[in-house]
């Protein structure tokens, strides 16, 4: 693979915890993972990002790190992630792993250390402590899940967590915290890992003399990610990816500035409703912020923070909004399934690299039937019971067989599998071409062999259709029409969502076509 490979990569998700139990424990591991990277590979995988594998007390599955140079030991041992490295870089898969920059664990070395030294110390000078308001704590911001955004501890003062209580947020102007993650970085590099997906990248500066709550997308974060370039580069061709969540697309776009991350998600993309016209606002946009500072765009359905697609896309509302997800929606699934399909034909065909998120080639469903108490993702108790939260797209996956724990694991799984996924196991759907496993494989290979990196150009299409080719003379027709409509002229059908009416393409149906002439 070239050295630009993260260009046009297909990146595959991997949430450790429930991809595959290589111990019976019920969760998810790295000898599972290993045991498994031929699915990887057999799928066109070309890296793996694996959420955070460290230490961590799981507030919120792994992202409270209680060490960022180490391996949670329900995961396996760092000699065992080595060996997964090399062992991915064998079959051809780059790793990249997840660095959560704006918080730690409130187990961590560092936290415990600076609640022992006590107020006024250099120990605390790394978190943000603050005395409070009378009983009252330093402002009035809120955590993102839900409740206040601070926490008081048994001195009186109060200490800063945009997300949960366990995971205190680092303070970024003082140098030792940027030393710190500088040599987090390294430690990974030496390891030979090929990129780093940035947690909350955008909020890590925060201005507590603004009167609003401000802490997203301060000019000043800017610098932090310089450094993290200059580190980068030190190792040749490593690359930063960033998860920056951002309503304008241009401020979005200075994070991939050529000093900066080399790629960051477009949720943008995502959270679009199914319409064609949505879709191509959002494909526009993109393209026209990152074409005129030379970054690939990136294309994602799911990650484990959000519905299923094959759930949300049979929803009355198909689009995705953070403040109101909509969890327990009704859905047609039928319908939800067959347009997932088509959103991965054009999600691949677009220019750039391109995410999947475990699971969803498997066309599973979001899981919503999970009993409160053994719900994890923090925002179910943060919420009081009131948003069911991330658990539902993060159940172990099936892999074969016809009952629980489907080839998971030998034990019972962390989060129970619903007994109707006996048709979904990767076994039972290798076996049909017709499958959604079967159709990411052959995307994923024909992509990889004739999509090209080329400038896509947008071709006359009628209403609540979108049509596309690129330069490679592979088009991509998408009809989000109740009705049937006509391919355009074309030489070759090389693969379709679903089957074709005759020369037609059905409603909610996507063709990868070679274009006549
Ligand atoms: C990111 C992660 C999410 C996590 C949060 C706090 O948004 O994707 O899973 O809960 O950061 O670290
Ligand atoms: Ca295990």
């Amino acid at each position: 693979m070239s050295e630009t490979w993260w260009r046009g990569a297909a990146i595959y998700q991997v949430y450790l915890r429930s991809f595959a139990d290589g111990n019976g424990d019920g969760i998810g591991d790295l000898a599972g993972l290993r045991s498994r990277l031929s699915y990887l590979a057999d799928l066109g995988a070309d890296a793996i990002w694996l959420n955070p594998w460290y230490p961590s007390p799981m507030a919120d599955g792994g992202y409270d790190v209680a060490d960022y140079r180490d391996i949670e030991p329900s995961f396996g041992t760092l000699a065992e992630a080595e060996k997964f490295i090399q062992e991915a870089h064998a079959v051809g898969i780059k790793t990249i792993i997840d660095i959560v920059p704006n918080h730690g664990s409130d187990q961590q070395e560092w936290f415990l250390q600076a609640l022992a030294a006590g107020p006024g110390s250099r120990e605390r000078a790394r978190f943000w402590f603050a005395e409070g308001r009378g009983d009252l704590p330093p402002n009035d911001w809120q955590s993102i899940f839900g409740g206040p955004a601070w926490t008081r501890v048994a001195d009186g003062q109060w200490y800063l967590h945009l997300f949960a209580p366990e995971q205190p947020d680092f303070n970024w102007t003082n140098p030792e915290v940027v030393e710190e993650f500088h040599d987090v970085l390294r430690f990974w590099f030496e390891r030979g890992v090929d990129g780093i997906r940035i947690d909350s990248a955008a909020v890590l500066i925060k201005d507590f003399d603004s009167v609003e709550e401000s802490y997203t997308d301060h000019d000043a974060v800017h610098e932090i990610y310089r450094g993290w370039r200059r580190i980068a580069d030190e190792y040749g061709d490593r690359i930063l990816i960033g998860e920056v969540w951002l309503p304008d697309q241009e401020r979005f776009a200075l994070y991939l500035r050529p000093d900066e991350m080399h790629t960051a998600f477009n949720f943008d993309f995502m959270a679009r409703p199914w319409a064609a016209g949505e879709l191509r606002a959002s494909i526009d946009l993109t393209l026209e912020t990152h074409l005129p500072i030379g970054a690939p765009p990136t294309w994602v359905l799911s990650n484990h923070d959000v519905p299923r697609p094959v759930t949300k896309y049979g929803r009355a509302v198909t689009s995705f909004d953070h403040g109101e997800r909509r969890d327990g929606m009704p859905s047609d699934l039928a319908l939800g399934e067959r347009r997932a399909r088509a959103a991965a034909l054009l999600a691949m065909a677009l220019p750039g690299s391109v995410y999947v998120y475990q699971g969803e080639e498997l066309g599973l469903p979001e899981v919503d039937d999970i009993p409160g108490e053994l719900r994890q993702d923090p925002i179910w108790r943060r919420s009081k019971h009131t948003v069911p939260g991330r658990d539902g797209c993060r159940v172990p996956l099936p892999w074969s067989g016809e009952e629980p724990p489907f080839g998971y694991s030998t034990g019972e799984p962390w989060l129970p599998q619903p007994a109707s996924w006996k048709e979904l196991t990767a076994e039972a759907q290798s076996a049909d071409p017709n499958s959604m496993l079967c159709l990411y494989r052959t995307a994923l290979r024909i992509r990889r062999a004739e999509l090209g990196d080329g400038a896509l150009r947008w071709l006359e299409a009628p209403s609540g259709v979108l049509a596309f080719t690129r330069e490679s003379g592979l088009a991509c027709v998408v009809n989000f029409n109740a009705d049937p409509v006509a391919l355009p002229p074309h030489e070759k059908v090389l693969l379709t969502s679903g089957p074709l009416e005759g020369d037609a393409l059905p409603s909610d149906t996507a063709a990868w076509i070679r274009l006549s002439g």
